[in-house]
């Protein structure tokens, strides 16, 4: 039972099936909290399942390391996009990267992603919501409200935010979708690495332009920011600054739809706390934080041991890395009450869904309000819901949640 319950984190279709997933996590946490996985087409590691023990990794951030090991890939594309750096054509992001370089470079973008600073967001991000709420009324009685509202909504403000231009707002959406979506064959551009490396081609082709008009011609918005950003008084590099663009367009993107969409899903199969929240509108900050813990966009992100060392007493050799399970944090029984209950009061509600310590989601407070905002507007104009067809969820073993959710409704 050990082998076959931890084998689900190298298994990409074990996200699209959540009584399964849920089922072998909640074993792992009970019975093999530090699972070893050594499972083709993915280099061992070991699965991390226990809240405290995730914590506990990610606040020790010399001892365990980002580089090389960032996240889940394929040995092959692993060993791939290796080359890649090596040859000066890869991509670094900010979660590739560790201190000191991590820390100045995350320092760069980081004042615009202030709560302070986003506040004068707010009214464009309160208008994008209420043209999306009108768009289901346009649209409805029926849609399906990942392809039609969940997918635009956080990719039009992170994009505004980034300050490109509208025309390419379907173009930056496939590549998304290419890139975060790559396990499952809906998204895949195509069976082999080569193809799937040609979206990171792409992007990093697009964001280069982008500098050079940036340094040209800066303009006030975090594009400009990025471009001419400095380290120790120098230019970042072509590969950091492309990086930068990739990281925040896309990881402002998926994320937050799945959250949104999941979120919805989670008020339909939960009609109780639908109208709680139509009686307590007060409950949206706390109504937001249970549906990122719930849908729990980023399962994982990886690190790597600098020196031999121990978790819960197993012992972890210098070089080899540990697959932080967000999920299962999450429905950790020590740290949540009744985790498998979607409430949408609860508090305090300590979910690692944004990471935890140096790291921790650059993006969190955007998110936040996003979704503050589109509930909002959503919840007082709806007078029913319902499901309008199966719920679909992606296969991945990276950033997911639902690609379809087909409702019916009825809203002012
Ligand atoms: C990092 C989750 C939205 C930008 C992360 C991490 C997680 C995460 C788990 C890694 C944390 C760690 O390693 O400890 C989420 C979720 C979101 C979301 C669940 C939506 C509900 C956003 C948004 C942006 C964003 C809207 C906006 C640009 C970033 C960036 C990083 C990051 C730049 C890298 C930070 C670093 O390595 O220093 N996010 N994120 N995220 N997120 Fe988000």
């Amino acid at each position: 039972m050990t082998d076959e319950a931890a084998n689900v984190f190298a298994d990409p279709t074990a996200y699209a099936d959540e009584p399964r997933l849920h089922a072998a996590m909640t074993y792992l946490r009970a019975h093999n909290p530090v699972a070893y996985v050594d499972k083709a087409p993915y280099r061992p590691f070991y699965a991390i399942t226990k809240h405290a023990d995730i914590m506990d990794i990610e606040r020790d951030n010399n001892l365990w390391l980002s580089e090389p090991r960032p996240v889940l890939v394929t040995a092959v594309a692993d060993d791939f996009a290796r080359s890649q750096l090596e040859s000066g054509a890869g991509l670094r992001t900010l979660i590739h990267m560790d201190d000191p370089h991590h820390k100045k470079v995350r320092a760069i973008g980081q004042d615009w992603f202030r709560p302070n600073a986003l506040r004068e967001l707010q009214v464009q991000v309160d208008a994008l919501a209420k043209r999306y709420v009108d768009k289901m009324v346009e649209i409805g009685p029926e849609c399906d409200f990942v392809e039609d509202i969940a997918i635009h909504f956080p990719l039009y403000v992170i994009l505004s935010l980034l300050g490109l231009p509208e025309e390419d707002f379907p173009r930056m959406h496939q590549l998304t979708q290419e890139m975060f979506g790559a396990d499952d064959k809906e998204y895949q551009r195509g069976a082999t690495l080569e193809e799937r490396m040609a979206t990171l081609l792409d992007f990093f082709n697009y964001f280069s332009t982008l500098t050079a008009s940036r340094r040209a011609n800066p303009t006030g918005d975090l594009a400009s920011a990025i471009a001419n950003g400095r380290i120790d008084g120098e230019p970042l590099s072509d590969v950091d600054t492309a990086s930068y663009y990739v990281i925040v367009a896309s990881a402002g993107h998926d994320t937050t739809k799945d959250a949104i969409s999941g979120g919805l899903r989670a008020l339909i199969e939960n009609p109780g706390e639908l109208d709680r929240l139509r009686r307590e509108p007060d409950l949206i900050g706390t109504a937001v934080e249970e549906m990122i813990r719930w849908t729990t966009p980023v399962k994982e992100f990886m690190r790597t041991a600098a020196a031999d060392t121990t978790v819960r007493g197993v012992p972890i050799s210098k070089g080899e890395s540990v697959y932080l399970a967000y999920t299962s944090a999450n429905r950790d029984e020590e740290i949540f009450d009744d985790p498998f209950t979607f409430d949408v009061g609860r508090f305090p509600n300590r979910h690692l869904a944004f990471g935890y310590g140096v790291h921790f989601c650059l993006g969190a407070a955007l998110a936040r309000m996003e979704m503050r905002s589109l509930f909002s507007e959503l919840i007082p104009r709806l007078d029913s819901i319902e499901f309008a067809g199966e719920p679909e969820l992606a296969a991945t073993v990276f950033v997911g949640g639902l690609k379809h959710l087909p409702i019916r409704y009825s809203l002012r």
